[in-house]
């Protein structure tokens, strides 16, 4: 009997495992087993990792509510690495998430200088006709940044927590960069934190999918959304004690005030912070919950730090990556489906050099751009990938009607995927477009 065979190999984490440790993102391994109904991206370790996503898997089981969001930048066509945090955020809707979708205007006209009427005609064109195709429900809010005053304004109070020699450590800016890019980048945290404004429902658990490239804008989101506290709550050997941040003297008295309110009899008080003696540590978490709920009475935000999946990126079929601006490294979702299906027969595969090699040796699909597209995006079934990946390696498999099966497949799904969206077209007046 051969060793089992695993069919993810392909997906070995291996090489984000730096990410781990360097950056402090979670395996997503850990969580996989509290998730109902995973999306195929999890059980198949595409989602590798995340931060804080404990929150989210909490709040989706416990049925309380929580927010998905994840932003586009309206530069280009949207290919099948696009429609992986697509189908992220429409699976999060669909168990139980207030889903948000930005389209990021600013930053396409203050970073790649185009104009607002083509990030307009691109947003709708490429990102939003083919999310609601996918699945996107009209409960959805779509957004264009720079329509969006609540992000806006929330953008203009982030940016008085943010420092400039910060933003050019994460994001490389000099005295030479343009104002508006950096605007940008908080315009993108106001994005992410807008789910929790009072008119959103007020503070709650938001996750937001995206590349393992775009952690540096999370953690900076993370680092904004804790400095808007106004109070932290930290567990202290057997007591829990509150420091006021910005908060003033009044606030810091009528803290102590409802803390004596909700039964705590030992709340001595300080200038600047509250120690909560007869608070155990184990009640942290419930005095956090107060305080939060408090701090948005008082006209604070009460932000929870945003929590993020990570997934990995596919293969350009080319080999290396995948770019938007090399058109033969991807699928684009309005692509010519015929077109599409011959980049599929022109893709790198992992086939051996010749056919008698193949069949002796089998080929490797853990290097196979055509087996990641299987992966990815063309089958829903698991033992079917299984089988693929164990013929290819046992030489059973030949390249060449593996990659005829896929060329189909990604043909009839392109044909199938812009026939809905032109229904789409047709119901965005549901979206509020
Ligand atoms: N900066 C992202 C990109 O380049 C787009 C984006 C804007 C975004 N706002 C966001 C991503 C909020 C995640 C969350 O594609
Ligand atoms: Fe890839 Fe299929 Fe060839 Fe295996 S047989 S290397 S999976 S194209």
């Amino acid at each position: 009997m051969a060793t089992k065979l695993d069919p993810w190999g392909a997906v070995s984490i291996d090489d984000y495992s730096k990410l781990f440790e360097e950056f402090g993102i979670s395996s997503f391994e850990e969580i996989l087993p509290q998730i109902d109904d995973p999306h195929p991206y999890m059980k198949r370790h595409i989602i590798f990792g995340h931060r804080d996503y404990q929150k989210v898997a909490s709040a989706m089981k416990e049925k309380k509510p929580f927010a998905v969001m994840s932003g586009f930048m309206p530069s280009g066509r949207v290919h099948l690495g696009g429609k992986m945090v697509m189908e992220e955020i429409i699976w999060h809707q669909k168990h139980g998430g207030d889903a948000f979708v930005a389209i990021a205007d600013m930053e396409a006209h203050s970073v790649r200088g185009i104009s607002w009427a083509k990030c307009r005609e691109m947003g709708i064109e490429e990102y939003i006709l083919s999310i609601i195709a996918l699945g996107l429900e009209p409960s959805a809010t779509i957004y264009f940044q720079s329509k969006s005053g609540a992000v806006r304004d929330l953008a203009f109070e982030l940016a008085a927590a943010a420092r400039f020699s910060e933003l050019a450590a994460i994001y490389g800016f000099s005295g030479e960069t343009n104002v508006a890019h950096m605007i940008s980048v908080i315009v993108q945290s106001a994005d992410i934190l807008h789910p929790q404004l009072p008119e959103n429902g007020g503070p709650k658990p938001v996750v937001i999918p995206v590349g393992s490239d775009q952690d540096a804008h999370i953690r900076l989101t993370r680092d904004l959304a804790s400095r808007m506290r106004k109070f932290l709550v930290e567990e202290r050997e057997g007591r829990v004690s509150l420091r006021g941040k910005a908060a003033g003297p009044d606030i810091i008295e009528a803290a102590a005030a409802r803390l004596k309110e909700m039964g705590y009899k030992k709340v001595k008080r300080y200038e600047e912070h509250i120690d909560v003696f007869d608070a155990k540590a184990k009640d942290a978490g419930k005095v956090e919950e107060m305080m939060r709920v408090f701090e948005v009475e008082e006209g604070g935000y009460g932000f929870v730090p945003p929590a993020s999946l990570y997934h990995r990126f596919m293969t350009g079929l080319t080999g290396g990556k995948m770019s938007s601006s090399r058109p033969e490294s991807h699928i684009a979702l309005t692509e010519d489906p015929e077109e599409a299906a011959k980049k599929v027969m022109r893709a790198v595969t992992g086939g051996r050099q010749s056919l008698a090699e193949q069949k002796k040796l089998g080929g490797e699909p853990e290097r196979c751009t055509v087996y990641e597209l299987m992966l990815f995006h063309l089958s829903e079934d698991e033992s079917e990938l299984q089988e693929i990946f164990e013929e290819c390696k046992s030489g059973e498999r030949m390249c060449g009607t593996c990659k005829k099966e896929a060329a189909e497949r990604i043909r009839a799904f392109l044909i199938k995927h812009q026939r809905e969206r032109e229904i789409a077209r047709e119901r965005l007046p549901e979206y509020g477009l």
